[in-house]
């Protein structure tokens, strides 16, 4: 594929987190957030061990599964997240990512992930390296970036992380061109400029959707604006 049509195809996503709503009116916000043009919406999963936080499990996802046909895209931040993949999928889960951390079997879980038919992503932390994503790119959907540690929302974006998604972008257009580049963590209108130009393609939103005064309309345009202009940049590039 020419590097003319891989920019093209590359138009970049929006996945509000909704780690960051208010739980209270969690179903309006991820209907606002859909109406106003989100792509699919990023669930949060988190068990205290393997990140110091709770946040929610399957029932949400049983929940928002009624209220959205939008893709429900579940992060999983666990220990042993094998054990738990048939409960998310019958609850509405439509795909998973896995961190590579602290998973000594990670092979097996992409595997099993995939045995259920659906779309794997592997999630890298900030102090891990691009170059342990080799031996299993291939098998991928998707590669997430971590910008933050994680565990929590309303972090700030590290930057040294851009390099990083520079190289992961180039790993994949050498061994498997479809697997989506994904950031999660600290983006807002600036940060996504520059994790797209860095070659992101879906980038996930929690605090600053989700946590703005304006309320979920708002503060998606003001994304979208920012995500549009340079799509519309790499548009007229590939003209
Ligand atoms: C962090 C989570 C993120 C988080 C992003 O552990 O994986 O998805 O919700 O939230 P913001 O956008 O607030 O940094
Ligand atoms: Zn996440």
């Amino acid at each position: 594929m020419t590097q003319k049509m891989d920019m093209v195809k590359r138009q970049v996503k929006l996945a509000p987190s909704i780690l960051a709503a208010d739980f209270a009116r969690l179903g309006e916000q991820v209907i606002q957030a859909e109406r106003a043009g989100a792509n699919r919406i990023h669930v949060d999963v988190m068990d205290g061990h393997f990140v110091p936080n709770i946040s929610m499990g399957a029932p949400i996802v049983k929940s928002l599964r009624q209220v959205t046909r939008l893709s429900l895209e579940t992060h999983l931040m666990i220990r042993d997240p094998d054990f738990f993949f048939d409960e998310f999928v019958e609850a509405g889960s439509d795909s998973f990512i896995v961190h590579w951390e602290g998973n000594n079997n990670l092979h097996r879980t992409i595997q099993r992930v995939k045995s259920l038919g659906k779309p794997v992503g592997v999630a890298i932390n900030p102090a891990t390296p691009a170059s342990v994503l080799e031996e299993v790119l291939p098998d991928l959907d998707l590669v997430l970036v971590m910008t933050v540690n994680p565990g929590f929302g309303h972090q700030h974006f590290i930057h040294t992380t851009l390099p990083k998604i520079q190289r992961v972008r180039r790993m994949i257009e050498e061994v498997s061109p479809d697997c989506e580049l994904e950031l999660d963590g600290g983006i807002d209108a600036d940060t996504a400029r520059l994790g797209i130009a860095a070659g992101a393609e879906v980038l996930v939103a929690g605090a600053s959707i989700f946590g703005d005064r304006e309320g979920v309309d708002g503060a998606m345009k003001r994304l979208l604006t920012a995500v549009d202009v340079v799509n519309k940049e790499k548009e007229s590039l590939c003209a």
